[in-house]
């Protein structure tokens, strides 16, 4: 067990919640969380009908729910609706178009605000514009957009007119982009000539041109719509490239929104699982769109005058759920911002709250605890007495910085909400409920409504008060996944396979206390977390072995204080096994090409071999230890060659 986790098993401190947060929550008391949970376990079709009702559907849906394909599920069957219009149109009708709906700043210190109103015109003239170049329901688009006002509106352009997209992040390298694009089919792209990131600009449309190249002779892009940013120059196709202002000139802001299936594809997300290949998480319309409704709405207690900003980039589901599709759906206001929380100095996050009033503020224990590195200098004298809520994802939160962010951000009057969930998971799946919930510092607390959490053993037996176990989910929920794209197998494979009946398998290690509170201890399975970003040590070795350089790798994460978990590569080079640094910068720069540099391993040690059991099987577990400088505890007599040891610990960079 790492460090990390060894002081989340000895924390016994607590928080009760406040009660004047209390007074005015939408939860109003833990009795009634307890009251509408049961509801939700035992009569899930009377619970979620009652928050689908709600959103503005186009046709009634029937039945609430239908499992009887298991793990297929369907959701609000036979209705329909689309997503633009839950996030869009439902406020102007309801007489909200003026409100604000994104206050959004670049890097550089520009300004934009969008209303409701504003962002609806905005939208259609989007969904105009793909229209015009051919695009329609069911076909796939992919988005490499830094976070300016035109991802949002890129993103639900795709969803007003049936589109499927597909965002991926913009630290993904061109390799990592034409894999995505290549497996989902996407005929389209969307990016920018340029986004900026600690006072440079990131060139988006470089890559995208490079991806497309990768895809080669059969790529199905037939057009890259741009959206100028900078003044990046850029490399012009004129068959496929379009720059995205020229062609708004001809088309007008009025587009009705697609009905959509409730069970129609909205999105694809890839995400990092254990094999070398990420998986493209396939959500669809209804569930998503109620998940991210009422999560949004209670696990952020959203009232209307609420400023809200969750950090989170867009080309993570964080982004999908809690930038686009969860805010937008309440009409929330929201700030957005696109640059480096160190630019131009470590303060810029406290001044944005400071400058828009923020009262919800939602961001990574990675980032918590890069602010804490950078010193209180930087929060001290910012006006942060709008702040009423504070929320953490991505990654289990060492106690020391939740406790850092109550104090110094939450001036120990804001609750902290500590949210777990994943891309699979679409929303919120167990998080204090702010207000009502006893907190403790790295403690997610409760299962949200509809959420039916449990830690067995891996034989599917529940474990007893403060057993460490695995996370199970014993009941589908609405914004649960449908599926991977292409791949139907491994889907019922990776989620469903662990136990019979079908309990979802999430990947996480847990434990439940005698207040019925869930600890997430971490993954379980091959899967790195790294500032927050999932990586899998398989896609990592694949892309060394990739280098001539290299005959065989293996990766671990060991803990680290500021990112979480690094990653560490044992290589077995050509050549000589010495640890010679240029061929270890060569690698790093690999893997930065192959992934992107999120991918790049902290420390990659060379050797003449890797410890193996006698069947050849890599003793990964004796590889993590000597990653974390631990003492190799445990059966060491399966091991084949055992003075490999002795090299692996000495070789360090
Ligand atoms: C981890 C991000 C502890 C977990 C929304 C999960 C967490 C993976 C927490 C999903 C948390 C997320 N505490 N661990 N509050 N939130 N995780 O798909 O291991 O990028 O399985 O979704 O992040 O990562 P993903």
């Amino acid at each position: 067990m790492t460090q990390k986790i060894d002081n989340i098993l000895r924390e016994s401190r607590a928080f009760p919640p406040s009660s004047d947060f209390k007074a005015t929550a939408h939860v109003a008391s833990i009795e009634q969380y307890q009251r509408l949970h049961k509801q939700s376990l035992e009569q899930p079709e009377v619970f979620w009908d009652g928050v689908a009702k709600e959103l503005p559907w186009m046709k009634p849906y029937g039945q609430v729910l239908d499992w009887s394909e298991a793990p297929n599920a369907r959701w609000f069957v036979d209705g329909k609706l689309n997503a633009s219009a839950v996030c869009l149109d439902q406020h102007i009708e309801a007489g909200h178009g003026d409100k604000v709906a994104i206050l959004w700043e670049g890097e550089p210190g520009d300004r934009k605000t969008f209303t409701y109103s504003e962002m609806l015109a905005a939208v259609c003239r989007f969904a105009n514009a793909l229209k015009a170049r051919g695009i329609k329901k069911g076909d796939r688009i992919a988005i490499y957009m830094p976070m300016i006002p035109e991802l949002a509106m890129a993103v639900l352009a795709c969803a007003r007119i049936g589109a499927i997209h597909s965002v991926v992040f913009g630290g993904f390298s061109a390799q990592a982009l034409a894999d995505r694009i290549t497996d989902g089919g996407c005929i389209g792209v969307i990016t920018s000539d340029g986004g900026w990131r600690r006072g440079k600009v990131l060139p988006l449309k470089h890559v995208v041109d490079a991806a497309v190249d990768l895809c080669g002779a059969h790529c199905p892009v037939h057009t890259v719509l741009t959206v100028k940013r900078t003044e990046n120059e850029t490399k012009w196709n004129a068959e496929r490239d379009v720059w995205y202002h020229e062609l708004l000139e001809q088309v007008d802001d009025v587009c009705e929104p697609e009905p959509m299936d409730s069970e129609d594809v909205l999105f694809l997300l890839y995400t990092s699982g254990s094999t070398g290949k990420p998986k493209g998480i396939m959500h669809t319309t209804g569930g998503y769109m109620v998940g991210a409704y009422l999560s949004t709405r209670h696990v952020f207690d959203l009232k209307a005058d609420d400023v809200f900003w969750c950090t989170a980039d867009v080309g993570w589901i964080t982004g999908h759920s809690y930038v686009v599709y969860g805010p937008m759906a309440n009409g929330a206001t929201q700030v957005m911002y696109e640059g480096a929380p160190n630019a131009p100095t470590e303060g810029r996050f406290w001044e944005l709250i400071e400058r828009y009033k923020v009262s919800v503020f939602y961001t990574a224990p990675t980032a918590i605890r890069a602010f804490m590195k950078w010193g209180d200098q930087h929060v001290d004298g910012k006006d942060l007495s709008s702040l009423r809520l504070l929320g953490t994802v991505g990654e289990p939160i060492n106690p020391e910085a939740w406790m850092w962010y109550r104090k110094k951000i939450g001036g120990e009057r804001c609750p902290i909400v500590d949210t777990w969930w994943q891309t699979e998971t679409g929303g919120i799946m167990i998080s204090p409920l702010p207000g009502i919930t006893e907190t403790s510092p790295g403690c997610a607390s409760l299962p949200f409504f509809g959420v039916d959490a449990a830690i067995l053993d891996g034989d599917g037996n529940e474990l007893g008060e403060n057993e460490g176990g695995f996370l199970a989910i014993r009941k589908p929920w609405p914004s649960m996944l449908r599926g991977l794209w292409g791949d139907e197998e491994r889907y019922r494979e990776t989620y469903w396979s662990k136990w019979p009946g079908n309990i979802y398998f999430p990947g996480d290690g847990a434990r439940r206390d005698e207040k019925g509170h869930f600890w997430i201890l971490g993954r379980v399975d091959d899967v790195i977390n790294v500032s927050g970003h999932r990586l899998s040590t398989m896609e990592v070795e694949s892309a060394l072995v990739s280098h001539d350089l290299v005959v065989e790798a293996a990766v671990v994460g060991r803990p680290d204080d500021l990112t979480g978990e690094a990653i560490v590569a044992f290589v077995i080079p050509a050549g000589s096994a010495t640890q010679d640094a240029s061929v270890v910068k060569t690698l790093k720069e690999h893997v930065a090409v192959e992934i992107g540099k999120l991918a790049c391993p902290a420390e990659v040690r060379l050797t003449d071999a890797l410890p193996k059991t006698r069947s050849g099987k890599i003793m990964r577990r004796l590889l993590r230890d000597i990653a974390a400088g631990r003492e190799q505890k445990g059966d060491m007599s399966t091991i084949e060659n055992p003075a490999i040891l002795e090299q692996l610990r000495a070789a360090d960079v």
